[in-house]
């Protein structure tokens, strides 16, 4: 049987990225086809290179054109996966991937989503509101920031004693533990499902 194909998109240092190549590195069914970036700076295309995962950035332009779907054809990518990737997914890419883009957020949404809460901020933004529970959401994507139907959610206390960073460093954890896990339980599940 073929093995189904991700295609990563990530905007910054990758560490999610990783997680995934290091997951799906030796896998029946899965495998990592390439990485994509926004962002030429972005240390998750170092972290690409180092698994010999092949590696291309992009513009605006050419994910709006088309240009970046063409390549993920050309590769035969079945199922896109965003680790912390901060551009909307364009409309030619979603059609081309019904339920089949999934993305990460370091809270429990909808709680501290939509457009400009990302990393940090949204670490701040729970210890500022005095929340008691923070966790990771990995859902569908669709045309607007952090919506899309949820996939699954894990939590972690948030201590008094916490300031952000102290929030991130548990939250990031999480994320690696389970990301790879949800990605293969829905990759594993959309092969009987309808395009
Ligand atoms: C992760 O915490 C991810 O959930 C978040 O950006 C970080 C990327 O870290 N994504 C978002 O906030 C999306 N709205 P990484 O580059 O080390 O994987």
């Amino acid at each position: 049987m073929k093995k189904s194909r991700l295609a990563i998109f990530a905007s910054g240092s990758g560490s999610n990225a990783e997680a995934i190549i290091k997951y799906f590195g030796n896998h029946p069914q899965i495998e990592v086809a390439l990485l994509l970036s926004n962002n030429a700076q972005a240390y998750a295309l170092e972290r690409a290179k180092k698994y010999n995962v092949p590696s291309k950035t992009f513009t605006k332009t050419q994910f709006q054109n088309g240009e970046v779907n063409q390549w993920l054809k050309e590769l035969n990518v079945t199922h896109v996966v965003l680790a912390g990737f901060l551009w909307l997914v364009p409309e030619i890419v979603l059609t081309t991937f019904p339920h089949r883009i999934i993305n990460i957020h370091p809270s429990l949404l909808p709680k501290f989503g939509g457009k400009g809460m990302h990393g940090h901020k949204i670490h701040e933004a729970v210890v500022a509101a005095q929340e008691t529970e923070t966790g990771i959401t990995m859902h569908e994507v669709n045309e607007h920031y952090d919506e899309g139907k949820i996939l699954a959610q894990v939590k972690c206390a948030v201590l008094p004693t916490d300031d952000a960073a102290m929030l991130g460093e548990r939250v990031l954890k999480l994320e690696h533990e389970y990301y790879p896990k949800v990605i293969e339980a829905w990759v594993t599940s959309s092969a009987d499902r309808p395009r």
